[in-house]
């Protein structure tokens, strides 16, 4: 095994060598002969850009080198690049550790310190200097610090004999022993991820900052102007930004909240480009994508596109429905589910757009076509390992697909849109902890589920969720394959039932969920059980734990490990194409061009949005579609001050990178290495970039860095933001 590695990984050189000598002449002539298409679209591991990606960048109109992104030993745009609190990214923008990222990635934060009094969701937050900043206890930022490839270590001892459990222990074992020896400084931490389906290992070296605190964030008027019927589409006008800063020791090393901290001082921060985009202009987004899917074999994205999403979009157009009719007749309820109907509104509406364009782009017949061309070289070639791949993909997604069915409308209806059925999940670990664990067990899961009900149970009505119960719990009994379905959901009236358990469950209040859980673990126990709401749902459990699980996790593993050797085959067999790694939370480069699109016949997207759409799409009072007083007179007036675009103020564009979620904050870079946008979104045609990117329609949405510039001077008026960053004319 370790032979084929280093084989494969020598193949792998000399092949993009040779590429790279064979485009470079295509090069020196003096009009590159490119098909900029074939060039977009991937997201690449910031350590090893030099080569092929280096000169795709070029070809697309970069001036920076390799190193100019990424270099250990002197600065480069990556240190001016961090994971923001876990799921987005932020960059920095001045010598005073100034981050920007999302509004809706700050969203929590800026929450988390409004009050009716001062509502900083509704009006905005502006600190005029250090002493007015917000601290953010549970906030974390991290660096990464170094990446390298430890594939040949990871693979020690490794051999084709192994069976897929031996190799796998290996590995892990291989894994600790690279982490543990990994050179770093005390402060910073060490660890490795797999890329290509586990062909190759990376390490990272990280640094993690915890003073955290917040500078500023535009209205949500600004910051999420569209809110949900804008989600996921272009053209687009939000201003999807808040600010935030890091704070160090006297040291400028990572350190707990104190007042005696001050600002962070970066190795980078980004120069701030006043001169804007126009289409064809080089973009490269730098961030952390959480999750793509780019090489599952055609009955795999089938059963997505045919099985599983509809189904997912089912319950939540469902739950959206009642929801919304809450929430639309009474203001504390809308105020209390609208996190929760946002967020279950994104992925709703996602996975919509998914499905259309997979099917638009004619996606799985496209990989049907690769797979036919695979299995012709790999009998030409008599490649032996490669030959039951695609038949065994065949069996095991079938096999799989009534566990993955159930699993799903377990996780969509048990544990997530029914909130009683989510709270008698939490209970339920409890009771797990202590059949684990007795009373210790008990107690500490006890004390950590209180604490979450605690925030939850604020946002819970019992009125709301009552007919979602209703109407989700028959749709699970309804379309969960039989052999997953407790008995206690066949045959039943579910109208009776959902006015039982909602007239009797004491888990419909905080109070009542601690009087259940109150006194010793069994007493506690005895009284849960007791509980008409929480013996529905842990029937629910049970069989998740004890049925869907195990299923899914057997038939997963070899899914994954043909995934794997399928990820090895494609590489080998066709060396030419270009494959970049999954995403997986780690940091990535993806970079293209300004591009409009053609959303359908005879129907052109441009590039570009500007105020004169918020005006457009202004509805007085909406709670999407409303515009700030300021805001409208700053556009009457044309105060843009040096933001503007020959008297008009952009807000908005779109560029042909190839980002996901997590991409969230991640800042857009312009030919220099400067600062033009924010990313923030992809559009509804080209949701399906995480199975298939196609560069006609995949397009990724970022705020103009002119827009958030004009909004924190002339809006907020918070100048000395706008001092601290460095403002650019690359372009004059
Ligand atoms: N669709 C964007 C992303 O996935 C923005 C989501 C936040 N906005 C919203 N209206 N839910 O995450
Ligand atoms: N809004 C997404 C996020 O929160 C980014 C958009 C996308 O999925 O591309 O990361």
């Amino acid at each position: 095994m370790k032979y084929i590695k280093v084989y494969l990984i020598v193949a792998l050189l000399v092949v993009s060598c040779k590429t790279v000598q064979e485009t470079t002449q295509v090069v020196k002539t003096d009009v590159p002969i490119v098909d900029t298409r074939e060039i977009q679209g991937g997201m690449w591991i910031p350590s090893l850009l030099e080569g092929i990606n280096e000169l795709e960048m070029q070809q697309l109109g970069s001036k920076m080198t390799a190193k100019d992104i990424y270099d250990v030993n002197n600065s480069s745009l990556k240190d001016a690049i961090v994971h923001f609190d876990g799921g987005c990214t932020a960059e920095i923008i001045s010598p005073n550790g100034l981050l920007l990222t999302n509004h809706h990635c700050g969203y929590g934060a800026i929450q988390s310190h409004s009050s009716v009094e001062s509502d900083y969701l509704k009006d905005g937050f502006w600190a005029m200097n250090y002493e007015q900043e917000l601290p953010n206890p549970s906030m974390s930022v991290t660096f990464i610090k170094r990446i390298d490839d430890v594939t040949s270590n990871v693979f020690l001892g490794v051999t084709d004999a192994m069976d897929e459990g031996s190799k796998m222990k290996l590995i892990n074992q291989n894994i600790e022993k690279v982490t543990k020896s990994a050179q770093k400084e005390a402060w910073q931490k060490a660890n490795v991820k797999s890329f290509y389906d586990g062909n190759q290992y990376i390490l990272f070296i990280t640094e993690e900052f915890n003073d955290i605190r917040l500078v500023g964030a535009p209205p949500t008027a600004i910051g999420k102007f569209g809110a949900d019927t804008d989600n996921w589409v272009w053209p687009r006008h939000t201003g999807d930004f808040s600010m935030f800063r890091i704070y160090a020791d006297a040291n400028n090393l990572p350190a707990n909240f104190s007042k005696e901290n001050v600002p962070y001082k970066p190795n980078h921060y980004l120069p701030v480009s006043l001169d804007g985009v126009e289409e064809g202009d080089f973009t490269l987004v730098f961030g952390f994508p959480g999750r793509t899917n780019e090489y599952l074999p055609a009955v795999g994205v089938d059963q997505i596109v045919n099985v599983l999403n509809p189904a997912k979009i089912e319950v939540r157009e469902n739950a959206l429905k009642i929801v919304d009719s809450y929430m639309r007749k009474d203001p504390a309820i809308k105020i209390q589910y609208a996190a929760k109907f946002a967020s279950t509104a994104n992925y709703w509406k996602k996975w919509i757009g998914e499905n259309q364009g997979i099917k638009k782009s004619n996606a799985i017949e496209k990989k049907r076509v690769l797979e036919q061309e695979f299995t012709k070289i790999v009998n030409e070639k008599d490649l032996v390992g490669y030959k039951t791949l695609l038949s065994d993909f065949e069996k095991l997604y079938k096999e799989i697909e009534s566990v993955s069915l159930a699993r799903d409308y377990w996780i969509e209806i048990a544990y997530r849109n029914v909130e009683l059925l989510n709270v008698t999940f939490r209970a339920f670990q409890i009771e797990q902890a202590y059949l684990k664990g007795g009373d210790k067990g008990f107690e500490d899961a006890r004390e950590s589920v209180l604490g979450r009900f605690e925030g939850m149970y604020k946002n819970y009505s019992a009125e709301v969720d009552k007919p979602v119960f209703e109407n989700l719990v028959s749709l699970y009994a309804e379309k969960v394959p039989k052999e997953y379905l407790p008995e206690n959901m066949v045959g039943v009236d579910f109208t009776a039932l959902t006015n039982d358990i909602y007239s009797n469950s004491k888990l419909l209040t905080y109070e009542g969920a601690k009087d259940l859980l109150a006194g010793s673990a069994e007493e506690a126990i005895k009284k849960l059980n007791e509980d008409k709401g929480y013996a529905f749902g842990k029937e629910l459990h049970t069989i998740f734990y004890t049925k869907m699980e195990p299923k899914f996790q057997e038939l997963n593993l070899q899914l994954i490990a043909i995934q794997k050797q399928y990820m090895k085959g494609l590489m080998e067999v066709f060396p030419n194409k270009r494959f970049f790694p999954d995403a997986n939370s780690t940091l990535r480069v993806t970079y293209g061009q300004v591009r409009g699109y053609e959303p359908k016949d005879g129907v052109y997207y441009n590039t570009t949005t500007y105020l004169d759409g918020v005006m457009e799409k202004y509805v007085p009072g909406d709670y999407e579609f409303d515009v700030p007083q300021k805001l409208q007179d700053l556009y009457h007036s044309k105060n843009y001050g040096q933001y503007a675009e020959n008297g008009k103020m952009p807000v908005c564009f779109i560029g042909t990178n190839h980002t996901t979620g997590g991409n969230s904050g991640s800042p857009a870079i312009d030919a220099h290495g400067n600062l033009i946008g924010l990313n923030f979104d992809r559009v509804w045609e080209g949701t399906m970039s995480d199975m298939n990117y196609d560069p006609d329609i995949c397009r990724n949405i970022m705020v103009d860095i002119r827009y958030v510039l004009f909004i924190i001077d002339k809006y907020a008026g918070a100048q000395n933001l706008i001092d601290e960053m460095t403002l650019v004319h690359p372009k004059k």
